[in-house]
């Protein structure tokens, strides 16, 4: 593929190959010098129009990992402030003949549709409720260092489905690799016809986590919620945040996730986030090898190579 625009439409061995080479990439950034050669004398743009502190960073340090040079547009203070639109943004940076664009933006659509009017290479940061593909590599490889495979895992996925890309990239890549998804959320919180994704629903805790071996709680996404939120913070955390009470429905050994940024004491009490079950800083590990990953299988791909 010259893109990496969703979990959607990769093959579960193109999903596996993916992990194996972040498995490479961790013993990369785990030595003293973290340099390979991969992207020596490419560009790379990394354009967030959201905000973001893992996926911008650690795209920033693994293209620099593999000799890219790295520039991240600061669109708060670019031109898009003046009303200059996402393609013509997107046209203007492609001028500069970059190899690798790594875009973010809030609509659901938008890094595609970008992708289809500029002939660099476009990695998807986050689209929206769309898709978020970096982010569910970087779990599944997270789940697979732990559990050893992803097929029938069991995996609760809790929070705010609505919004949340992180959970369709999730609920795609893990239904490929063979593994059980059940997602857990107040109704309110659900996507109409969630079920068609192939994964079991529950509104109870209880229910939802019996047999996880991996808790993977969302953020709730206060800032797309146009109304007031129903049920209220504090409801939300009696019902559905995950503390030590809850945690105890799910498997003995089950792990915890979360992309991040967390919400202590709204989706998670502080003691489970920073527990001996938390796999939250290891994700962001991971995240930095994934993302090394994914630019090494474009970089194939790229002109002249
Ligand atoms: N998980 C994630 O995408 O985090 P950021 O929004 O900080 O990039």
């Amino acid at each position: 593929h010259r893109h990496l625009l969703g979990i959607e439409g990769l093959q579960p061995q193109e999903i596996l190959g993916l992990l194996d080479r972040a498995e490479e990439a961790i013993e990369v950034s785990r030595q003293v010098e973290k340099k390979k050669a991969v992207l020596r004398g490419r560009t790379q743009i990394n354009l967030f129009f959201e905000a973001s502190t893992r996926t911008q960073s650690s795209f920033e340090i693994a293209g620099k990992r593999l000799g890219a040079d790295v520039m991240n547009m600061s669109v708060s203070s670019s031109s898009v402030k003046k009303g200059e639109t996402l393609i013509d943004t997107a046209a203007t940076l492609n001028a500069m003949h970059p190899d690798i664009l790594v875009v973010r933006h809030h609509a659901a659509g938008a890094v595609e549709l970008l992708a289809n009017k500029i002939d660099c290479s476009v990695i998807n940061a986050g689209d929206g409720p769309h898709e978020h593909p970096t982010q569910a590599l970087l779990d599944a490889l997270t789940m697979r260092r732990h559990k050893g495979k992803i097929a029938r895992l069991v995996v609760a996925i809790c929070g705010d489905i609505l919004h949340s890309r992180v959970a369709r990239s999730n609920i795609i890549l893990l239904n490929a690799l063979g593994a059980r998804v059940k997602v857990i959320a107040p109704s309110t919180l659900l996507p109409a016809g969630i079920e068609k994704m192939g994964v079991e629903v529950h509104s109870s805790m209880k229910e939802g986590l019996r047999d996880a071996d991996i808790v993977m709680m969302l953020r709730l996404q206060r800032e797309r919620m146009a109304g007031s939120f129903v049920p209220s913070v504090r409801e939300y955390f009696r019902y559905w945040g995950l503390d030590r009470e809850k945690l105890s429905y799910a498997k003995p050994d089950a792990l915890v996730m979360h992309p991040g940024p967390m919400n202590r004491g709204v989706e998670i009490d502080p003691e489970i986030a920073d527990g001996p079950q938390s796999l939250i800083r290891e994700q962001v590990e991971m995240g930095v090898a994934v993302r090394m990953a994914a630019l090494e299988a474009l970089a194939e791909h790229l002109p002249n190579k």
